[in-house]
């Protein structure tokens, strides 16, 4: 890859999942990366693997200072930044007969507020870079109400509205916004998952869709895959309120028997 075409890219959530996979994908094509997570381990072992393409920059992303160090040090490292790919993530699920809004307030922390402050430390750089992109990594759980996502499906939500109405907002700066909405895919975090996870993708199946058009030149404002779930779940949202009502009280009986027979 020409020097021009190398992109200086900080993306969190690399440590495990889609995030690392990822990391590998746009490693191989030649970009740099800055990576963070609070595991150290497997960030140093990718600086082994590509060496000079690596900014090691780890924390807990939950603490708005460790943030501000980390815009910090990509600062003075690179001086700017072309991407930035807010990934990093959790899931819990409630259970509404111990309704436990500490579940929720955790979940929202790492999903909607720590994100908010990545995208405040990355606008930063991101105004100095080259051809700038931000990208958010959601969740196609937001586009139809699912039984015991009340904490993920909420902090999802509140990420793509973020990540939605800045497009609009830094639009006049030509700063170019993605939203990714994956479906289910295998990850540490599914692998806790103890219901049906219909049309589940291959971890590096998922890294390997999302790379291909993140390195597009003309952006996509959403990359959300698989293209038939993504579509049922679409279509199922168009049904009356009562109507996806009946059939989430479904899902929900089916679920607590999927658990039951485990
Ligand atoms: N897998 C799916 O089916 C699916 C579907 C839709 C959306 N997503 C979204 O995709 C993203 C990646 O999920 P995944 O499935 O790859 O999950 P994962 O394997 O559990 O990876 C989550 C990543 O986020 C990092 N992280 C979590 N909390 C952090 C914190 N406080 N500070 C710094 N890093 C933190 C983790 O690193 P450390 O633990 O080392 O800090 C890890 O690298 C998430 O935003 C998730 O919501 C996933």
């Amino acid at each position: 890859m020409s020097d021009s075409n190398v992109r200086r890219i900080w993306l969190t959530g690399a440590s495990s999942g889609i995030g690392l996979a990822l990391a590998e994908e746009l490693l191989v094509a030649g970009h740099k990366l800055a990576l963070t997570a609070r595991t150290l381990g497997p960030l140093e072992e990718l600086d082994r693997r590509f060496p000079g393409q690596v900014l090691l920059v780890p924390g807990d992303l939950t603490d708005g200072e460790q943030i501000t160090a980390i815009g910090d040090r990509i600062g003075q490292t690179w001086g700017a930044l072309d991407s930035a790919i807010i990934n990093a993530g959790t899931c819990e699920y409630i259970d509404t007969n111990h309704f436990d809004a500490a579940l929720l307030e955790r979940v929202v922390r790492t999903n909607l507020l720590a994100s908010s402050y990545c995208v405040q430390e990355a606008l930063l750089l991101l105004r100095k870079g080259n051809k700038p992109h931000l990208v958010g990594v959601c969740s196609s759980v937001t586009y139809l109400p699912l039984t015991r996502s009340e904490a993920y499906g909420a902090s999802k939500a509140g990420m793509r509205y973020l990540f939605e109405s800045l497009r609009i907002d830094l639009a006049h700066e030509n700063i170019d916004v993605t939203v990714v909405s994956p479906g289910f895919v295998d990850t540490p975090l599914t692998a806790k998952n103890d219901f049906a996870m219909p049309m589940r993708w291959p971890v590096k199946k998922a890294a390997k869709y999302i790379s291909e058009r993140l390195q597009r030149t003309r952006r996509p404002m959403e990359i959300a895959f698989p293209g038939l779930f993504i579509l049922t779940l679409r279509l199922l949202a168009l049904l009356p309120t009562r109507v996806q009502l009946a059939l989430g009280k479904r899902m929900a009986r089916s679920a607590a028997q999927h658990k039951d027979a485990q």
